[in-house]
């Protein structure tokens, strides 16, 4: 037998859909503690309704929030499959379901000049029933969409008024809800009573256009009759309906976001609107606002909090804006459904441009070959339209929305185009978006996720594939083309942004695009050593779950930011600086800003040391343009035999902005003056040094100036009295990040383990003395394999205190794959864990990585050069490094220095250990430093769910041979 919950569109009794208003009139509350009672199943005693019943032994539960992180049931993860049968509209029956109650009191004068009373639900997920005093108000779906209904015919009279309110977990709509995230329900998101006032503003559909020609806005507020709007600030004051030009207008842009202070009244009721003027077009195939082009640098943001889950709040909301106008980006994709409408206002306020998306996905019919799929099924139509129109209407007034998006992966059908349908008659201001059918028959960009490199460049101009009907194909390749989802930042990566950035630049038809996505979606838990970490699917034992994919986020779960949200800064920054032959060249990459809203200085760098500073003067470059500067004259500051002389370039926010203050650094770059290149310098002179010491065997060691071998073994026992608890040896292994456990077919994770090299075997072949040298042969496989690598250790003195080692690999055969790593690993007592070093920095980097590090000195720790991905996997390597020291305490310890360069890795845990764990909260540390040194990586990519690694960045041949010294200091 059918539930309510299980008819194709349950909902019934609400009010119409209407703006998310701030009426002056008065409104109640009803945010916090609520009596709580929790079933596995739906049918549970019907008595939660009456008004007279003894709730008294319930529990109780803070109202909004999910009652799974309250301590009921258990939060699930999956990504595409539903957790039930896929058996429209039927869901399980144990379905878990949450009976709410409190009382609450209407205050004097609330409903005054015969208002009525309206109960408004921001999300309750995923289907609920609404009591007051008894009877029996509605029902709602659509678990990030706002329900109202009026309870003013149900009030008592007098006194105290009791609510009641029935959750269920599941419902016909979870099929309409099947996005990538957590299961997690209840009323989430805010409950309030608000007063109604008789003939108000019930609702307000502003149009506030921008003519770019004449700077005039044109202004007409669709209301009630004898609704009038005005704007103190410019002298508007109209009628509803009437249209109004105002000159001199400033328009409101992600940039500039520029908000003029409007009221609508009506009656006795006065709402108060922040107004933003401007024009979204699509012009010759180009995205524009204003009358020019805009480039989108955009994120996917879910609403999560590793405690609340996406009971968000307004510090959470906040956070995520100020983190995202800091790091330099300027939209965002509401994925997958509306947010808390404060979100909204605060994107107006701060400035960001909003691609808004309706509470849809149905992606788990993909699994049964869309068979059934409610996006083309007439019985779900209903409910798709009215989900589009609770979005629409919710969210119309923000000048930062200026796209709406009919939902994520729902297949196609005559439902999405039915959403279309009605979107375009509400609001033909806003273009519609849609990616998951390609042949785009109901949307104005073409969109796609996780497109490579190749395909974005044929896109980019217009040149790609056609589609089999020739007229959708003409009209596909007239749109503006966005990466709604693209760099998914899983783990260590994303690669290849800078790549994209580059595409986006190049080409007026694309409008950049949306990185997958903005925040972990880890929550906290204590696992059963009672460490905290952040769980993931299968940590609840959920039966059917996606394990970590939950985590693809450029910040952690705790919003610290992650070093893709770094690398995604620098690559997206409004104004790049690069060395010119000339001098240094500044292109100003912002859509409508000159160059005055920054000031520029310099610092000069010799040999790592800060040597000098000061301004550079700056014209106001317009947007687009660029400018070449000449060096600042740096020739009295220092010599050339001081070392590398490296100017580094910063672009700062010149006063304070609302989220950020004056002196932020947007954009940082750096020009070598010392004459090379690239930025390596060369290696030293070829042939021994003049004070070179010879090998000297002592009984069955051998020591070369202050460094002891086992003659046996060749393995380097110490360096004066820094003992070597693991002699350097070859390593070609890295623990798989999360991009090289994924890609389908072309995993590398896979090939390398097939391979076997995360369990090589080290046999030395001989220890020989020749000459100055002493030499290591060794062969290195894996059991049972047959893949053969012979290296050559040959170490030589430096002097009294330092040794030489180079080090040279050769494979038996070709090698299948792209390797993780040839380097070297070695193992130093733990108290060295204090390290300086010269080369790039302060942060992580790999071949494709890294774009906000420069080359300086750097002083840190062992700890903090770690980064907690999510899932435990290869991190904290230090790129070009010419040289660094490890110390203890007392200042005792070793320097390294390469020859050129090489990257640099320190862990308090072995590979092995790193590889194996599932949590970051379950690495130990084992007493002693795992210190990496490598000559070549492969590169990051984005395979969790995008391209591999470029062929650029890939390490598909071995390295020559490699040179460290290592002294004691
Ligand atoms: C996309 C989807 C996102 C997310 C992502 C992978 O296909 O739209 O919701 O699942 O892949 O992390």
């Amino acid at each position: 037998m059918a539930s309510w919950f299980e008819q194709y569109f349950p909902n019934f009794g609400a009010c119409p859909p209407r703006s998310w208003l701030r009426s002056e009139a008065p409104l109640l509350s009803l945010n916090g503690t609520w009596r709580f009672r929790y079933s596995g199943l739906a049918d549970a005693p019907s008595d939660f309704s009456h008004a007279d019943l003894d709730d008294s032994a319930w529990d109780t539960i803070t109202v909004p929030s999910h009652w799974q992180l309250a301590g009921y049931g258990v939060p699930a993860y999956t990504n595409v499959q539903y957790p039930f049968p896929v058996d429209p509209p039927f869901v399980p029956q144990e379905n878990p379901t949450g009976d709410y109650r409190r009382t609450f009191v209407v205050p004097p004068g609330f409903l005054a000049g015969a208002g009525r009373a309206v109960l408004r639900f921001d999300g309750v997920d995923s289907a609920f029933s609404v009591w007051v005093n008894g009877s029996e108000i509605g029902r709602s779906t659509g678990s990030r969409l706002p329900a109202e209904f009026d309870i003013t015919h149900a009030l008592s009279g007098s006194g105290v008024n009791v609510l009641a309110v029935q959750v269920h977990q599941w419902s016909s709509a979870s099929y309409l809800e099947d996005q990538d995230m957590w299961w997690l329900s209840g009323i989430f998101r805010d409950v309030t009573l608000l007063s109604r006032p008789a003939g108000g503003v019930d609702d307000v559909f502003v149009h506030a256009g921008y003519d770019a020609r004449t700077g005039a806005g044109q202004l007409r507020a669709d209301s009630g009759a004898g609704a009038r709007i005005t704007i103190d600030e410019i002298g508007v004051e109209a009628a509803a309906g009437q249209t109004v030009t105002i000159g001199g207008i400033e328009p409101w842009s992600a940039e500039n976001p520029r908000l003029y202070e409007a009221e609508v009244a009506a009656g006795f009721e006065r709402i108060r609107l922040r107004i933003g003027f401007r024009t979204v077009a699509i012009v010759d195939g180009v995205f524009t606002v204003n009358g020019v082009p805009i480039k989108l640098r955009g994120v996917n943001r879910h609403e999560m909090n590793p405690d609340r889950g996406r009971s968000v709040t307004e510090s959470d909301m906040l956070a995520d804006v100020l983190l995202m106008k800091r790091h330099n980006i300027n939209a965002v994709r509401t994925s997958h459904y509306p947010p808390h409408p404060r979100f909204l206002e605060l994107c107006d306020e701060y400035g960001l441009w909003v691609m808004a998306e309706c509470d849809l996905e149905t992606h788990g019919f993909l699994l049964g070959a869309w068979r059934n799929n409610p996006s083309d099924d007439p019985r779900w139509q209903l409910a798709m339209v009215d989900r589009m129109r609770r979005t629409v209407e919710r969210d119309k007034n923000h000048p930062s929305v200026i796209m709406w998006s009919l939902g994520n992966e729902s297949g196609s059908g005559q439902n999405l185009a039915a959403m279309a349908e009605w979107t375009r008659a509400r609001d033909p201001s806003r273009p519609l978006h849609y990616e998951h059918d390609r042949s785009v028959p109901d949307v104005d960009v073409y969109s796609r996720m996780y497109a490579g490199h190749e395909e974005v460049a044929l896109i980019g101009t217009r040149s790609e594939p056609p589609l089999t009907d020739a007229a959708a194909d003409r009209r596909r390749r007239g749109m503006p083309f966005v990466l709604c989802e693209y760099a998914h930042a899983m783990g260590n990566g994303p690669g290849g942004l800078l790549e994209y950035q580059q595409l986006f630049e190049s080409s007026p038809r694309c409008m950049g695009g949306f990185a997958w996505e903005w925040i972990d979606h880890g929550l906290r838990q204590l696992d059963q050593q009672g460490r905290q970490r952040w769980a993931y699917g299968g940590d609840y034992g959920e039966p059917v779950h996606d394990g970590n994919f939950v985590a693809d986020g450029l910040v952690f779960p705790d919003r610290t930011p992650s070093p893709g949200l770094l690398d995604f800064a620098a690559v997206i920054a409004p104004v790049l600086i690069e060395a010119d032959p000339a001098g240094v060249r500044l292109t100003n990459r912002y859509d409508a800003s000159d160059l005055s809203g920054l000031r520029f200085d310099w610092t000069l760098e010799i040999g790592g040391a800060e040597s000098g500073g000061g301004a550079l003067q700056v014209p106001a470059v317009p947007a687009h343009g660029s400018v070449v500067l000449s060096l600042p004259d740096t020739a009295g500051l220092g010599g050339l035999a001081d070392g590398e002389r490296w100017l580094t370039v910063r672009a700062r926010l010149a006063s304070d902005t609302l989220w950020a203050q004056a002196g932020h650094v947007v954009a940082v770059g750096q020009v070598r003056l010392d004459g090379a290149e690239t930025g390596l310098i060369a290696g030293p002179p070829a042939g021994p040094p003049s004070t070179q010491m010879g090998p000297i065997q002592m009984g069955s060691q051998i020591q070369i100036g202050s460094a002891v071998f086992d003659s046996r073994t060749g393995s380097l026992l110490r360096i004066g009295t820094i003992p070597v608890l693991a002699s350097p040896r070859l390593d070609l292994w890295r623990a798989p990040t999360d991009n090289d456990k994924r890609g389908g077919i072309e995993a590398l994770e896979p090939a390398w383990r097939a391979m076997g090299l995360h369990r090589l075997r080290h046999r030395v072949v001989s220890v020989s003395v020749e000459g100055l040298i002493l030499t290591v042969r060794g062969r290195v496989g894996a059991a049972g394999r047959d893949l053969l690598f012979d290296v050559e250790y040959r170490w030589s003195g430096l002097g009294e205190a330092s040794v030489s080692l180079e080090v040279a690999v050769t494979a038996h055969r070709d090698l299948p794959v792209a390797l993780p790593r040839v380097g070297i690993q070695f193992e130093l007592p733990g108290e060295l864990d204090e390290v300086d070093w010269f080369g790039r920095g302060p942060g992580e980097e790999y071949p494709d990585t890294g774009y906000a590090q420069r080359v300086a000195r750097f002083r840190s720790n062992v700890d903090d050069m770690q980064k907690p991905y999510f899932y435990p996997q290869e991190n904290g390597r230090r790129a070009d490094v010419r040289w660094a020291e490890v110390r203890d305490h007392a200042g005792r310890g070793l320097r390294i220095t390469a020859t050129p360069v090489c990257g640099f890795a320190i862990h308090r845990w072995s590979t092995a250990q790193l590889d194996q764990a599932g949590h970051h909260a379950e690495l130990h540390d084992e007493g002693r430093l795992f210190i990496t040194l490598d000559a070549a990586v492969q590169g990051i990519g984005s395979a969790s769910c995008g391209p591999g690694v470029l062929p650029q960045y890939q390490l598909r041949s071995l390295p020559g041979p490699f040179r460290f010294a290592f002294e004691a200091i």
